[in-house]
């Protein structure tokens, strides 16, 4: 099964994939995480990337794709996977058909309101080790700036001002957007409420996996 999570900045993509590696042991495979974590290890790929994140526009395709082909190259994405933040244009999904993987594939678009996205981003705190996400208000660490997971130190991620805020929301409209029609039109793409809390917004992403996975059987799910 290949889950994908398209969505703007701050919708929930990465609360959702988190829940779904805890929940049917698919790993989250986000292209942010890999591209911070390329700038954090100032390889040559993430000193060409962090320019281009923190204007809020996308980072080129070929680089995407290096890293993302890699990560899904590696043993624990034989059982399926979820998508997040991957693809983000027309090109990058044509990439990801070519890559010819079976199974069911699954899509999420993730519908969350502007004024919302606002407060949950600019109150997001992550770890910059395991990735985990926080929220100082709805989902604050147990010991304040601190990762209940792994311990590390807390940050608040550099696109997280509201001015890049604004471009990556404008980014999402022009160039991830028209995915959704996309996948309306394979049959693939379910809407999904994400305005509400997190615990009801998966509980119907599960609902949807239940059912396509009960259409599928689990001998088919080969990701
Ligand atoms: P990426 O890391 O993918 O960022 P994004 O798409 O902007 O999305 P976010 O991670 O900000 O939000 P999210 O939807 O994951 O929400 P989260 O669960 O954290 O990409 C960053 C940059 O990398 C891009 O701008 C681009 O430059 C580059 N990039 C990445 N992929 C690329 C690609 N494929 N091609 C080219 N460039 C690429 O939740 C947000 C907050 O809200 C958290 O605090 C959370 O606790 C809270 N929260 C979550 N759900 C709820 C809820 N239901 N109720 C209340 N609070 C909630
Ligand atoms: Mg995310």
């Amino acid at each position: 099964m290949r889950v994908i999570l398209l969505g703007a900045p701050g919708s929930g993509k990465g609360t959702v994939a988190e829940g779904l590696r805890s929940a049917c042991g698919f790993p989250k495979i986000s292209t942010g995480d890999l591209l911070r974590a390329a700038v954090r290890e100032r390889t040559p790929l993430g000193l060409k990337a962090e320019a281009q994140m923190g204007q809020g526009g996308l980072v080129d395709d070929a680089t995407v794709l290096a890293l993302l082909h890699e990560r899904l190259a590696r043993e624990d994405c034989r059982g399926g996977y979820t998508l997040d933040g991957f693809p983000r244009n027309i090109a990058q999904a044509e990439s990801l058909e070519a890559l010819g993987a079976s199974g069911p594939e699954v899509v999420f678009d993730l519908q969350v309101g502007e004024e919302v996205i606002f407060r949950r981003l600019t109150n997001r705190r992550t770890c910059p080790s395991c990735e985990a996400i926080y929220h100082l208000i709805n989902r604050p660490p147990k010991t304040e700036g601190t990762c209940d997971v792994c311990g590390t130190a807390l940050v608040q991620r550099a696109d997280d001002r509201p001015e890049v805020i604004a471009e990556r929301l404008k980014t999402h409209h022009a160039k991830t957007e028209p995915l959704i029609a996309r996948y309306a039109a394979k049959g693939t793409l379910h809407r999904i409420d994400g305005g509400r809390t997190p615990e009801a917004t998966f509980a119907e992403v599960k609902k949807v996996l239940d059912a396509v996975m009960g259409e599928t059987g689990p001998s088919r799910d080969r990701g």
